[in-house]
C-alpha cells in the first residue's frame, strides 16, 4: 500500500469548520484507529481520506499513485443495501469494479461463504438483520480486494455478539494483506483492534500513539478526559 499523506487538510461547511488543519501520514502496516467522541470529525475525515471529500483546503494524496488512487475500499456507518439478494449487492459492486460478469458470480459467493453468509445468499439484503447487513456490507469491500479497507464505525448499531464476529471478520481482512483503518468512539474495540490510536477531538488530531501508550499515558487533556468518560466537557 502506497501512504496516504494528508497536508493541514481543513474541510468547512458554510464557514463551520468540521476538520480543522489534520496533517499525517497512513502508511502500511499497523491497523490503525480513528478515536474520539461524537461529532469529533471521523466519519468526514474517513470520507475525505476515501476521496469521497474533497478538502476546503489542504491536500490529500496516495505517495506515489500512478493515477492517483490505489485499491481502497470504504464500508459506511450506516451501510446502504441495494434491492437485491445479498449475493447480488456483492456482485454489483464487483460490476462497478469492472470485472467481468463469471468472476463476479465466483468472487461473490467465495467471500460470502467467507462472511458465514452463504445460506442466505439469495435473500433480499434489506430484510438481513443489522449484523448480517453489516457482514455483507464488509463482504462487499472485501471483494474488491483492496490494499486500504477504510471502516467507518463497523460494529456501531450492533450488540455485542454481532460485534464480536464483526471484529473477527476484520481480524481476517487484515490476515489477507489488507490495511485497516477504522473510526470508532468505543474504547474497548479500540483496544482490542487498533496498533496506533489517533485521537480526533473537535476537528482537530490531537494526538497519534501506539495502543498500549494511549490507554496508559495519553499525551493530551483531552484524550486522557476521553477515557475517563468525561469529554466532550461542558
Ligand atoms: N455535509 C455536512 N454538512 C454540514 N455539517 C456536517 C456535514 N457532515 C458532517 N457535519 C457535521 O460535522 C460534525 C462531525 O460529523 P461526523 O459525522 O464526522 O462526526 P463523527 O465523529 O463521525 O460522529 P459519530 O461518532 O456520531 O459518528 C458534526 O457536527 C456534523 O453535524
Ligand atoms: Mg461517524
Amino acid at each position: 500500500m502506497l501512504p496516504l499523506v494528508l497536508e493541514e487538510v481543513s474541510f468547512a461547511v458554510n464557514g463551520r469548520l468540521i476538520i480543522d488543519r489534520v496533517s499525517m501520514e497512513i502508511g502500511a502496516g499497523p491497523r490503525t484507529v480513528i478515536l474520539g467522541p461524537n461529532g469529533a470529525g471521523k466519519s468526514v475525515l474517513m470520507r475525505l481520506c476515501h476521496g469521497l471529500l474533497a478538502p476546503t483546503s489542504g491536500s490529500i494524496a496516495w505517495r506515489g499513485a500512478v493515477n492517483g488512487q490505489t485499491r481502497q475500499a470504504m464500508v459506511f456507518q450506516r451501510p446502504v443495501m441495494l434491492r437485491r439478494s445479498a449475493l447480488a449487492n456483492i456482485a454489483y459492486g464487483l460490476k462497478l469494479a469492472g470485472i467481468s460478469p463469471r468472476e463476479r458470480a465466483l468472487r461473490a459467493r467465495d467471500v460470502l461463504e467467507a462472511v458465514g453468509l452463504a445460506d442466505i445468499a439469495g435473500r433480499p439484503a434489506r430484510v438481513l438483520s443489522g449484523g448480517e447487513q453489516q457482514r455483507v456490507a464488509l463482504a462487499r469491500a472485501w471483494a474488491l480486494g483492496p490494499e486500504v479497507l477504510f471502516l467507518d464505525e463497523p460494529t456501531a448499531n450492533l450488540d455485542p455478539g454481532a460485534s464480536r464476529d464483526i471484529e473477527t471478520l476484520i481480524g481476517q481482512i487484515r490476515a489477507g494483506g489488507t490495511k485497516i483503518v477504522m473510526t470508532t468512539h468505543n474504547l474497548g474495540q479500540a483496544k482490542r483492534l487498533g496498533d496506533e490510536i489517533l485521537f480526533l477531538n473537535q476537528g482537530r488530531l490531537v494526538e497519534r500513539t501506539p495502543v498500549g501508550q494511549f490507554f496508559t499515558k495519553p499525551t493530551s487533556a483531552e484524550a486522557e478526559a476521553f477515557i475517563r468518560g468525561e469529554l466532550p466537557w461542558n
